[in-house]
């Protein structure tokens, strides 16, 4: 009797919990979409994530046997089994071992162990079945330590609407967060660890307004800014207030780029006197301040129509090759936006293109453009970099000496651009042997 009441009312919870849990369930999927809209990381993690999860557990086996990541255990007694082993089913392949799946707020990351003979680029290769299989936006495959490959996937592009960071106060010196990389962290953009930059993309991609977040970082900073912009000034005039220095044209390009010369051979000297390799060897209240070159359209620069155009052109590329050369010891650095930097614009741009270590490339209207801005990485990077689209403007690709990241700047209205320069106009050092007005 005691024991049929028991059994009723144990039966009843469980019943109890079925239901709530039911209703739960039923409410979250109800819910969905519009928690999908408002809240997405929790309905990643509540959601999407569960049943990305379940679908990872029930493919690996099939996925990675199809993606031959499979080894047959003892080879040569498959077949013997198969042939006389009375019947019973041949050994399972074995799979890699796969570790906890984590969730991130937009994705998931996974360690896999590697089985004999098997190397991190064999998984590289099966990403994109990965995300297939997975029903996820993409998936990178990058070796972790030893013997391990972290696998990283992103449900949704994490791209398609980044979000601003909160930015407090200057920040560091020559740093800027400039917007955000697939994986969801911060897009930096660190002069100190790599000086010079390249900005490659056809026209309305987002140079400009990659420089625009990039200026509007550094107007905060004790950093002198200084503006080539040869499209009449259309884009830089923007920052004038907080500008150092501005050409708006060839001419006084050249006359600026001479000046900024003279000034790098200036701090040379500086630091050869106090026995320092660099600036930032020197006492700081010695330290000449860093200087900021941006140039905007470097066609415009190099592209020559008469004979005389062609020397000035020469010198402007002479001088940015010299710049790039001695600047990064004695603080100044060149940020180069460009359409095109193929070798059609004149001999000095291969040289230049050279020395400018950041490379980012926004959509571009030819694979040469990519090819040459990114070097010969690996050619996913450059399939990144065509496959971005003129409704994702602002998205690039980032190619540095430790391999290849999509990316998105934060996009700086011109009106935004404008404030923040007319707020830190006072903050503009006076360099008098720039301006090239009086030169
Ligand atoms: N990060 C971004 N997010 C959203 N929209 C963007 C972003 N970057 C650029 N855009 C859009 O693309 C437009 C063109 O960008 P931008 O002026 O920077 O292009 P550009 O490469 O400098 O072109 P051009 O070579 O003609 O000067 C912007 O007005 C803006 O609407
Ligand atoms: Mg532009």
């Amino acid at each position: 009797m005691n024991l049929a009441s028991a059994t009723l009312t144990e039966a009843n919870g469980l019943g109890w919990v079925l239901v709530v849990a039911a209703v739960l369930v039923s409410g979250l999927l109800l819910a969905g979409p519009t928690l999908r809209r408002r809240y997405p990381v929790t309905w990643w993690l509540l959601l999407g994530f569960p049943s990305v999860a379940f679908r990872v557990v029930q493919t690996w086996r099939p996925l990675m046997a199809g993606c031959g990541l499979a080894v047959s255990r003892r080879p040569a007694l498959t077949v013997v089994s198969g042939l006389v082993g009375k019947g019973s089913p041949p050994p399972q392949p074995r799979v890699p071992r796969r570790g906890l799946m984590h969730p991130t707020s937009g994705g998931f990351v996974l360690l896999v162990r590697l089985l004999p003979g098997q190397v991190p680029e064999n998984f590289v290769k099966a990403a994109s079945a990965m995300a297939e299989n997975w029903q996820v936006h993409a998936v990178r495959v990058t070796s972790w330590k030893p013997g391990v490959v972290r696998i990283v996937a992103s449900a949704a592009d994490p791209l398609a609407a980044p979000r601003l960071p909160k930015q407090r106060g200057p920040g560091q010196l020559l740093r800027v967060t400039v917007g955000a990389l697939e994986t969801g962290a911060a897009w930096v953009l660190d002069l100190r660890r790599v000086p010079h930059w390249l900005i490659v993309g056809a026209t309305r991609s987002g140079k400009s307004t990659l420089i625009n977040a990039l200026v509007a970082g550094l107007a905060p900073q004790p950093v002198a800014l200084v503006g080539i912009d040869c499209k009449g000034g259309m884009e830089l005039s923007l920052y004038e207030p907080r500008l150092s220095a501005l050409a708006t044209n060839r001419e006084q390009a050249v006359r600026l780029l001479a000046a900024l010369v003279d000034l790098t051979l200036d701090r040379m000297n500086v630091c050869r006197a106090a026995r320092v390799r660099n600036i930032w060897g020197l006492p700081d209240k010695e330290r000449p301040v860093p200087v900021v070159v941006i140039v905007d359209e470097i066609a415009e620069l190099f592209l020559v129509a008469s004979r005389n155009e062609k020397d000035e052109a020469h010198a402007a590329g002479t001088a940015l090759i010299r710049l790039a050369q001695l600047g990064a010891a004695l603080g100044v650095f060149l940020v180069v936006a460009g359409q095109r930097v193929g070798s059609d614009l004149g001999p000095g741009v291969t040289a230049l293109r050279a020395q400018l270590g950041g490379r980012v490339c926004h959509r571009v209207a030819d694979p040469g453009t990519a090819e040459m801005a990114l070097g010969d990485l690996n050619p996913d990077a450059l399939k990144a970099a065509q496959a971005i689209t003129p409704e994702q403007a602002g998205t690039a690709v980032l190619a540095s000496g430790d391999g290849w990241e999509r990316a998105r700047s934060h996009l700086i209205t011109e009106a935004e651009a404008e404030a923040v320069a007319a707020e830190y106009a006072h903050l503009a050092p006076v360099l008098s042997e720039l301006h090239v007005e009086a030169l």
